[in-house]
């Protein structure tokens, strides 16, 4: 194992530090470079840039995880490259081949070594790769080019606490329409979903939870994260729904649920105003890993499931399960990890 950067690794949050190389290449004439590692953290694209104007790009989340004996491996690192696809076609930007997606990944986690949390301190390495339209264009229109970046950083809990209950607002807003972008990991949504989340920490909250656009009825997803819970007679239920974002996270859980929980484990509608018939909730994503819901906060009331302060049984079943193969303590499912 390299030498460690100076960090306080137990007390990192999630928050952006520049570390040391990140992966650019350059879709032109039809197709990509080779790209290559570089050392800035600064773009240099024209003002004219569909990225800037247009919204047209699309980006990842995923980690880099310390094992104990010091190795470094990614979870699931293809369906990320699959999922970035899915956003491209969507927005009409060139597709990234896997290979060289994850190649791109590996490159930049080998290169960034020393950023690579020590195992037991509970931090990860974030990566974030980003596919923007970039090049001289005005009219609503695809980008004559592509810059495709991968950078790293060292992170701790997305929300406060970690594995601490944290409580969530309905927003009365929509972060996606109906047959909008809502399942492709644009960052039009996001932008759409700023001034709820600040709605949501002016009044105290984590973040909100979004209802399906069209009727309100239905719980969609966090700003963040997807949306799980367990029933009173212990199913594991998570919204099902074109317009969120297919969380990989989430397809883990509803997986390990069932084969290593042995509990049922269901995609389908979760009714607003039947959040009863739920014990334990929680959020799930690769920042979020899984943070416990303590309550939902619906027309001015809070609904709490198990407590707001201790997290459930099912809930750290879950948790010890998912980061346990994440960390290489458990063994994982064919093909969900990759060896740095
Ligand atoms: N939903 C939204 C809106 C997200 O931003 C994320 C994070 O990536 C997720 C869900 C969780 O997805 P994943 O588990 O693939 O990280
Ligand atoms: C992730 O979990 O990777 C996300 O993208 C969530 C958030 C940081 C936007």
């Amino acid at each position: 194992m390299s030498k460690l950067a100076n960090i306080d690794w137990g007390n990192l949050g999630f928050s952006y530090m520049k570390t040391d190389f990140r992966y650019v290449s350059t879709w032109k004439d039809g197709k990509w470079d080779e790209g290559e590692l570089v050392t800035d953290n600064k773009l240099s694209i024209s003002v004219a840039s569909t990225a800037l104007h247009y919204g047209q790009q699309c980006f990842e989340g995923l980690k880099a995880y310390r094992t104990k004996n010091g190795d470094i491996q990614l979870f699931r690192p293809y369906e990320n490259a699959k999922r970035i696809n899915l956003g491209a076609q969507r927005l009409l930007m060139p597709e990234i081949p896997e290979e060289k997606f994850v190649n791109a990944v590996l490159q930049v986690v080998r290169a960034n070594e020393t950023y690579v949390p020590p195992y037991g301190t509970g931090a990860t390495l974030y990566i974030r790769p980003l596919l923007i339209g970039v090049g001289d264009n005005i009219g609503v229109g695809p980008a004559p080019e592509y810059l495709f970046s991968i950078f790293c950083i060292p992170v701790g809990p997305y929300f406060k606490g970690g594995m601490a209950p944290v409580n969530f607002t309905v927003s009365d807003f929509d972060r996606a329409a109906p047959y909008g972008t809502g399942a492709a990991k644009v960052g039009g949504n996001y932008a759409a979903s700023l001034y709820s989340y600040h709605l949501a920490k002016k009044n105290g909250f984590g973040d909100c939870i979004y209802l399906d656009p069209l009727t309100h009825t239905k719980i969609e997803e966090v700003g963040s994260a997807n949306f799980f819970g367990i029933t009173l007679d212990n199913e594991f239920v998570t919204p099902k729904s074109p317009s969120i974002l297919p969380s990989i996270t989430k397809y883990s859980l509803l997986y390990l649920a069932k084969e290593n929980l042995g509990l049922k484990a269901t995609e389908r509608d979760v009714l607003i105003d039947n959040l009863k018939e739920f014990k334990e909730a929680g959020a799930c994503g690769t920042a979020a890993v899984i943070t416990p819901i303590g309550g939902i906060e619906y027309k001015g009331k809070l609904h709490v499931f198990h407590s707001e302060t201790e997290v459930g049984p099912n809930t750290t079943k879950l948790y010890n399960t998912l980061c346990g193969i994440q960390f290489g303590d458990l063994e994982a499912p064919a093909g969900w990890i990759v060896k740095v």
